[in-house]
């Protein structure tokens, strides 16, 4: 057991021997990317790497970045609008609207703006910053508001906009990251048909300096020998082989926690939907449940890791592409900074893209 919360359910959603509208079905996604890719081999002009390296070491090969003027919220809110026009509503129908970012425009949240620029005048909207596992708790914390009845009618995001927060001098990470986002809408559904099938999410900060994007230690003079603290971050620094160790040791066994409780068996899933951090991590899970390769959904080598949005954004292309269809069941896991970590076993029930 890690040094950490524990949170878990199985089965149903809570609640739902008193609230039959207890489940959440996952009803239509969409996804949004700034235009400009940078190829690993256009990213070796500016630091010491090479295309080999990147690729070997972690899958990637190029990853996408937004310009000046594009801002997180022009990018999640084309996400959000996409996912509405999949679902078949209207902005009017949504009830909550939750972004998942670690980057967010305006650190009293972001997620206001992406209401007003949907339309969505009903929705009370918010942020939720839980790292690369942002998406996968910001699903699950979308359902409990549905299963208490409280909401009907959600938008989930995760999106991120990590080229801001990036050393673009450190190799270790500048490498790794991308921009992007995805979001989902889900909607309230009897608990026997929901698409939340269980889920476990766990978190321990006292593995935090793993991986952090974190407060200077920066002064500002107030009044006399008074001072106050900057506001101001670091760029991301990060531990790559402690979190290369967390994420092999910690996501197949919250995984199979998972598929006990649940009791689904490996052989039952149609799809592997992991946070897209790198192809050794996802291979490695893959070949723990002895799932073939071809049934782990992966697109690092186009984005690579776009924090917050790689999950939405793998299940959006995927939809699209005719490979996830209604009814097939994906388990998912997110898991980083933090540190956190998470898994939930999900079923698709949204129209073809
Ligand atoms: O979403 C958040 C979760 N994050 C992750 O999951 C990241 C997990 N960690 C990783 O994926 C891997 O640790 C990395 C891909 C970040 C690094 O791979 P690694 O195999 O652990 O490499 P390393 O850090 O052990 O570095 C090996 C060598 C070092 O050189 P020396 O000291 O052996 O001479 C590094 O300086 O590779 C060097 N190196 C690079 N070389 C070329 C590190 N980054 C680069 C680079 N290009 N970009």
């Amino acid at each position: 057991m890690p040094n950490g919360v524990s949170l878990s359910l199985t089965g149903p959603m809570a609640g739902a021997g008193t609230n039959p509208a207890a489940g959440m079905a996952l009803v239509g996604c969409g996804s949004a990317l700034p235009a400009v890719s940078i190829s690993n081999e256009e990213l070796s002009r500016r630091v010491d790497t090479s295309d080999a390296w990147i690729r070997s070491r972690t899958g990637i090969g190029a990853r996408r970045v937004c310009g000046p003027d594009e801002p997180l919220t022009v990018l999640a809110s084309q996400a959000a609008r996409r996912a509405l026009e999949h679902a078949g509503w209207r902005p009017e129908d949504v009830d909550l609207i939750l972004l998942a970012t670690s980057s967010p425009d305006d650190l009293f949240g972001t997620a206001p703006r992406v209401q007003a620029a949907l339309g969505a005048t009903g929705a009370v909207a918010f942020d939720l910053t839980a790292a690369c596992s942002g998406f996968l708790f910001a699903l699950v914390t979308a359902g409990q508001y549905i299963a208490s009845g409280a909401v009907r009618r959600a938008v989930v995001i995760g999106a991120d906009q990590l080229s801001r927060w990036v050393d673009w001098d450190d190799r270790r990470t500048c490498v790794l990251f991308g921009d992007g986002a995805a979001a989902v809408a889900v909607e309230a559904c009897a608990a026997a048909d929901t698409g939340l099938l269980g889920f476990r999410m766990r978190s321990d900060g006292s593995r935090n300096a793993c991986l952090t994007l974190a407060q200077t230690d920066s002064r500002a003079a107030l009044l006399g020998e008074l001072s106050t603290q900057k506001g101001g971050f670091a760029p991301i620094h990060m531990n790559g082989q402690e979190v290369y160790k967390f994420a092999v040791r910690e996501v197949p066994a919250i995984l199979q926690e998972l598929l006990e409780s649940t009791g689904v068996a490996p052989a039952q899933l149609d799809w592997l939907l992991l946070h897209q951090a790198n192809q050794r991590i996802l291979d490695a899970v893959a070949e723990r449940f002895a799932v073939p390769a071809e049934r782990v959904l992966s697109n690092l080598a186009h984005y690579g890791n776009t924090s917050a949005a790689t999950i939405p954004l793998m299940l959006d292309e995927a939809v699209r592409d005719g490979r996830v269809l209604s009814g097939h069941l994906l388990a998912s896991s997110g898991f980083g900074a933090g540190l956190s970590w998470g898994a939930a076993l999900l079923r698709w029930q949204g129209p073809p893209g």
